[in-house]
């Protein structure tokens, strides 16, 4: 057995007037995998890619559980080293291209910050390693792009660069949130088959979170699907598509958005499911207060 790359083990976090947001959450992957999050609006999957690189909301705190990334134990490591060890090994596609970037400065910087700071490359040799990243991600005319301002490109050339800077450094995880969505459709399609490239040509590991199970289909190796905070099933994709497990996972094989219809996110689940999942997250939530109060 691999030892996985991302482990995340019993997460659990919380507002800290009091709800619970993840329950005990426990995801692996493994090096070079591709992981699907899946999961409605709310469940909780932003949380999960904030909690890898520690970047919670201060209103959130962890209750329990440990984040591992290359086996080390990031809880364990004070701030700054642990940014700049996650900084050499992960990577963050976020889900709106534009709110990513920073509107006042020249798309160079923003490609090539992390290289000077993080591998301390020279300006010039992260330069040249910038424009052929361009390259890579497929954006025409790289050395003019490189002196742009982020309006001045479009939404998809926008998430091509933000593509292109997160795979600078060579991260060995690349966690990416809904990184379509606020594309159109053509677009989406496009960014999709981008990252699966990009993906498979530098082999990198890639915990894709979605609405859309057509895309997990697509990319993803192994999936967890997410309800209110609770991973209720883990499978590999195969056999989540062949034999779902869980009744939520199968409601939303009923739902499938269609591939060429990716805009369509995931349908409502109907009451009776949703009286039983709401039993199933109450369930685990008096257990874990239990086990808490006499452990
Ligand atoms: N800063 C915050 N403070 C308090 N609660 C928050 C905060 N951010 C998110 N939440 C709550 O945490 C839960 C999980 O939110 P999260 O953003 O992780 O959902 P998601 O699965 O990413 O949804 P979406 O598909 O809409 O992006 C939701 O109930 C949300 O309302
Ligand atoms: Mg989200």
């Amino acid at each position: 057995m691999t030892a996985p790359y991302l482990d995340i083990e019993g997460l659990s976090v919380a507002l800290r007037e009091g709800a619970r947001l993840l329950r005990r959450v426990s995801i692996k992957v493994n090096p070079g995998e591709v992981h699907a999050l899946v999961g409605e609006s709310g469940a909780g999957k932003s949380m999960i890619a904030r909690a890898v690189f520690g970047i919670l909301p201060n209103s959130i705190e962890i209750l329990e559980g440990r984040v591992a990334l290359a086996g080390e134990d990031l809880n364990a490591m004070s701030q700054g080293p642990r940014r700049s060890f996650i900084g050499k090994r992960a990577a963050f596609i976020p889900q709106d291209p534009l709110t990513a970037l920073n509107p006042s400065r020249r798309i160079e910087p923003q490609i090539t910050d992390r290289l000077i700071h993080i591998l301390g490359m020279k300006t010039n040799e992260a330069r040249a390693r910038a424009l052929a990243l361009l390259g890579e991600v497929k954006i025409a005319e790289p050395e003019r792009v490189l002196r742009l301002y982020p309006h001045e490109l479009s939404g998809g050339m926008r998430q091509r660069v933000l593509i292109a800077a997160a795979f600078a450094a060579e991260p060995r995880l690349i966690v990416a949130d809904e990184p379509t969505t606020a594309l159109d459709v053509t677009v989406q399609k496009q960014i999709l088959a981008l990252i699966a490239d990009m993906q498979a040509r530098h082999g990198t590991a890639l915990l894709f979170i979605t609405h859309n199970l057509g895309v997990v289909a697509k990319l993803c190796q192994t999936a967890s699907v997410l309800y209110a905070g609770k991973v209720v099933e883990q499978a590999s994709v195969r056999q989540l598509f062949e034999k779902p497990q869980h009744a939520y996972t199968r409601a939303l094989m009923a739902a499938t958005p269609r591939y060429d219809r990716p805009d369509e996110s995931l349908k409502p689940a109907s009451p009776e499911l949703l009286a039983a999942l709401a039993r199933e997250v109450a369930d685990t939530d008096a257990a874990w207060l239990k086990e808490r109060h006499h452990g």
